[in-house]
């Protein structure tokens, strides 16, 4: 199964790419997650990356496209993967599209969770995170067990520093301009590609509902 998880920043699409990697035994591929890594190991990537992420810009269309090249062709990929964050632009979507066509691959869902903004900028001020993992938390609606501690390896929980005020409403502001045009570029794709589900998913809910909602959507095939 090939999956596209699209929506704002903060709409919970590492929340629900975990749950979906989990039960559908694929892995989940978050272009955010590949590049904090890479800031964090200061390697050329990261410290190209660094700045435009602490920004809320996007990182150049070159450089993701080559990621997801690299990622996709690895072993765990063989049988579907899911993407988190990625393609953010319509360029990225269309390299995407050559890529899949040249490896005889197929998507089958892209799944858009639909949050307002305004209930993005609440979410972003709460959220912590587990950098090694992607693993996400939020203060009062997802604690962890232990304030402050992954639930799973006891490591400290850090804050994002793209999660300031500012520098969220700068990503929901380029998220309007450059992502959001993708919705209809797959709705367009939808009525062409025989096997690809389009779906909308209320992402307001609690996450578990949230989940329950894409797993119906992921079921139909
Ligand atoms: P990335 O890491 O992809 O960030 P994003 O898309 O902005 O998304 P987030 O990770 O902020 O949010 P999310 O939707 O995963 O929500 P989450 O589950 O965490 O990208 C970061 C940066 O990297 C970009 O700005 C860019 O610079 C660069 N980059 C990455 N990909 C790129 C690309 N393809 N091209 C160019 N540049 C790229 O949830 C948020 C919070 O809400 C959490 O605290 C969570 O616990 C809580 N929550 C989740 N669900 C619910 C719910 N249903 N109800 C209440 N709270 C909830």
């Amino acid at each position: 199964m090939r999956i596209i998880l699209l929506g704002s920043p903060g709409a919970g699409k590492g929340t629900q790419a975990a749950r979906i990697s989990a039960e559908f035994c694929i892995p989940k591929i978050s272009t955010g997650d590949i590049l904090r890594q890479a800031v964090q190991e200061k390697t050329p990537l990261g410290l190209i990356a660094k700045q435009v992420i602490d920004s809320g810009k996007l990182v150049s269309d070159d450089l993701v496209i080559d990621l997801i090249q690299t990622r996709i062709t690895q072993s765990d990929c063989q049988n579907g993967f899911l993407f988190d964050g990625f393609p953010r632009t319509i360029p990225q979507a269309e390299a995407l599209d050559k890529l899949l066509i040249d490896a005889h691959l197929q998507l089958d869902f892209v799944i858009q969770i639909d949050v307002p903004d305004t209930e993005i900028i609440k979410r972003m001020s709460g959220r912590l995170m587990h950098p090694a993992s992607g693993r996400v938390y939020h203060l009062e609606t997802c604690p962890p067990k232990q304030p402050g501690k992954d639930d799973m390896t006891g490591e400290p929980l850090v804050l994002r520093e793209d999660d300031k005020e500012e520098t969220v409403k700068k990503r929901l502001m380029i998220y309007h301009e450059q992502t959001e045009p993708l919705l209809a570029y797959y709705q367009q794709k939808e009525k062409t590609a025989k096997q690809l589900k389009f779906a909308v998913v209320s992402g307001v809910n609690h996450a578990d509902q949230v989940y329950a909602k894409i797993k119906a959507v992921l079921n139909q095939q």
